[in-house]
């Protein structure tokens, strides 16, 4: 292991305090954006009318029964596509915090406890919850054979009296998708930074803020964040017990991935079942070879910290108000009360205020708009 460190000058004065080590972990964080495949379980992934069809009726509340909400209301496209409530009110108090629907595209999982396994199905969930959108499937058609839409829709998936309602459904769900996969974050000032090593040019590099810089390592070395939080999204995308209690009052869990395995082995709407487009059931092994176990219970998905600055609060049930509450979360850790997984991943890490400082610093670097 190298620990040479390179220390370069600019004219401020600034330097790069990373080793190589560092910067070559460094890079594996971009680049940004990644080049994206449409999505073969979609037939009209990358489509542009069912791009701006989806756009359109992720903005109106005649995707909910009752006309109560839209799917902007809780995924606020002014908000980073979400809201600033810790847990989302549908109709009823929800159990979990709505996540930001930026940087969707081509994930293995979805749903903080991963119901599902491609995107089309997790736009069409909350359409049809009770607790959320509460349409039926007839309901929903006659909604779009009535709405300003269906000329849209029908030049998109062909005529709808011909669709069966749960192909309705289905094809809703897919120009929603086909709108979500467009929405990705911009390069930030962290993405400069890394691009600036990738390119060796250390002058500009290091304009990027020493504490920032301080909380990196951190976050790659004793922190070891980046053991769940990697690649260009900063998450690996897998579940896991990250600490936060998951008690929803005395007698009830919020089950987690266990909940969300239930959920996505009885769906029809997976990448092995008959709603998909591709004919190669392309990434279906992962569907096909999940099974339970208890130590699932209480595992939520790793969000990625792209934008993380803009979506407080923060964690599945939205525990934490800010990234200072979080970071302190892991510094003060108590891992009697985590799952084997995390026990060995994780630990106490008693950070100082500087440290916390830093990595709050880091974090910040990776939002265009802190
Ligand atoms: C009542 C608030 C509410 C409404 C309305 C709502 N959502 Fe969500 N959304 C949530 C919550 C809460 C979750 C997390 C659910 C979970 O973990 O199972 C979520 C999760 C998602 C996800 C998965 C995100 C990820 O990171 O895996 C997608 C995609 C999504 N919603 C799309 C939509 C679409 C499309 C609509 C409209 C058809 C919609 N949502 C309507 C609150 C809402
Ligand atoms: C064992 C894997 C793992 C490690 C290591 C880890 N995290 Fe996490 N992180 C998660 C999971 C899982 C969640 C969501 C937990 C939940 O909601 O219950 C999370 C949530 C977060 C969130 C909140 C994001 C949001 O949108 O709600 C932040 C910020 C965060 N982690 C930062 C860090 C930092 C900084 C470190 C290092 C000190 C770290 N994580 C270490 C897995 C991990």
């Amino acid at each position: 292991m190298s620990v040479a460190l390179v220390v370069l000058a600019s004219a401020a004065n600034a330097e790069v305090l990373l080793s190589e080590d560092e910067i070559e972990q460094t890079l594996s964080f971009g680049p940004w954006p990644p080049s994206l495949q449409p999505d073969p379980s979609n037939r009209v992934s990358n489509d542009a009318s069912a791009i701006a069809l989806g756009a359109a009726l992720f903005n109106d509340p005649l995707l909910s029964v009752d006309g109560a909400f839209a799917c902007a209301s809780c995924h606020d496209p002014e908000q980073a596509f979400t809201t600033t409530e810790a847990r989302a009110l549908g109709r009823v108090l929800l159990d979990r915090n709505t996540p930001s629907l930026r940087n969707l595209a081509g994930l293995r999982w979805y749903g903080w406890g991963g119901k599902s396994d491609n995107l089309w199905a997790a736009s069409l969930h909350p359409i049809i919850a009770d607790e959320e959108m509460a349409h039926s499937k007839e309901s929903l058609k006659a909604a779009i054979s009535d709405s300003p839409y269906i000329n849209d829709f029908e030049k998109t998936f062909g005529e709808i009296q011909k669709q069966d309602p749960e192909l309705v459904l289905v094809n809703t769900a897919k120009a929603l998708s086909a709108f979500l996969e467009t929405i990705i974050t911009e390069a930030t000032q962290f993405d400069g930074f890394r691009d600036a090593l990738e390119r060796g040019d250390f002058v500009e590099a290091a304009n990027y803020p020493e504490a920032a810089q301080r909380g990196l390592q951190l976050f790659l070395g004793r922190g070891n964040c980046v053991f769940c939080h990697n690649g260009p999204r900063f998450s690996n995308n897998e579940f896991h017990d990250a600490g936060v209690p998951y008690f929803l009052n005395e007698a009830e869990v919020d089950e987690g991935r266990f909940g969300g395995l239930n959920i996505l082995l009885s769906s029809e709407f997976t990448l092995d079942g008959d709603w998909s487009d591709d004919p190669d059931k392309q990434g279906a092994w992962a569907v096909r070879g999940v099974r339970r176990s208890h130590s699932d219970f209480g595992m939520f998905r790793t969000p990625s910290l792209r934008g993380v600055a803009e979506t407080a609060p923060y964690m599945h049930n939205g525990n934490f108000i800010d990234l200072e509450a979080v970071i302190r979360h892991y510094s003060e850790i108590d891992i009697e009360r985590l799952h084997a997984d995390g026990e060995d991943i994780l630990a106490k890490l008693s950070l100082s205020e500087q440290e916390i400082a830093d990595l709050i610093s880091f974090l910040v670097t990776l939002s265009s708009k802190p």
